[in-house]
């Protein structure tokens, strides 16, 4: 495996299964390290270390301090699934307060290709800043999967985490990563 994929995952449903998500990017051939959000890191305190025996990589949720080397491979792509609404808000504004957001915002300026596929309620998703946010992501150049052809909101309580399309987001990676 030579292409190095971040997965950046958030504390949304699908997190859950987030050791799917990586066999699966395994399997396409991404050498898959994987970074969550401090709020998600809380969902696999308990496991961390078995994600981190998938992927072979230090589980990153946090930032390094000055000075400390950096844990992982340099990425040939990323892919942020699920974005929560919290942290969609906060990327469309700017704000890089978690390694997940700063290795994004800084990611596609860097020239990373870079994929995004949500993950929210229809109540959250009704939020003016959300349309405006997957705006701001798109004039960046970020590939952003919502609406049919990535994950559309789900009626509230109606959600099914462990049936997010994590395949579409990886094929759309590959025809990101391709361009
Ligand atoms: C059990 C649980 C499930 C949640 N599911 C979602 C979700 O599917 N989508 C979402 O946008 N927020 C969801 N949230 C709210 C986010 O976890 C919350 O906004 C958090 O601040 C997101 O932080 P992060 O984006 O830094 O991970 C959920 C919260 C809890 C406690």
């Amino acid at each position: 495996m030579t292409r190095v994929l971040y997965l950046i995952a958030c504390a949304a449903g699908p997190t859950q299964h987030i050791d799917d998500a990586v066999r699966q990017a395994r399997a396409a051939g991404w050498d898959t390290c994987l970074v969550l959000t401090p709020s998600a890191a809380r969902w696999w305190e308990a496991r961390l270390g078995e994600l981190e025996m998938l992927t072979g990589h230090p589980v990153r949720w946090q930032y390094k301090l000055p000075g400390q080397q950096d844990a992982l491979p340099p990425a040939d792509a990323m892919l942020i699934a699920p974005l929560s609404c919290t942290s969609l808000n906060k990327w469309g504004a700017g704000i890089a307060d978690t390694l997940a957001l700063g290795l994004v915002s800084e990611g596609v300026h860097l020239g990373v290709p870079i994929a995004a596929m949500p993950y929210f309620n229809q109540a959250q998703g009704a939020q003016p800043a959300v349309p405006r946010s997957l705006a701001v992501l798109r004039e960046q150049g970020v590939h952003v999967l919502d609406g049919p052809a990535g994950y559309e909101p789900h009626p509230p309580k109606r959600g099914n985490p462990s049936s997010f399309p994590w395949s579409r987001a990886l094929a759309a990676l590959e025809a990101v990563n391709a361009r």
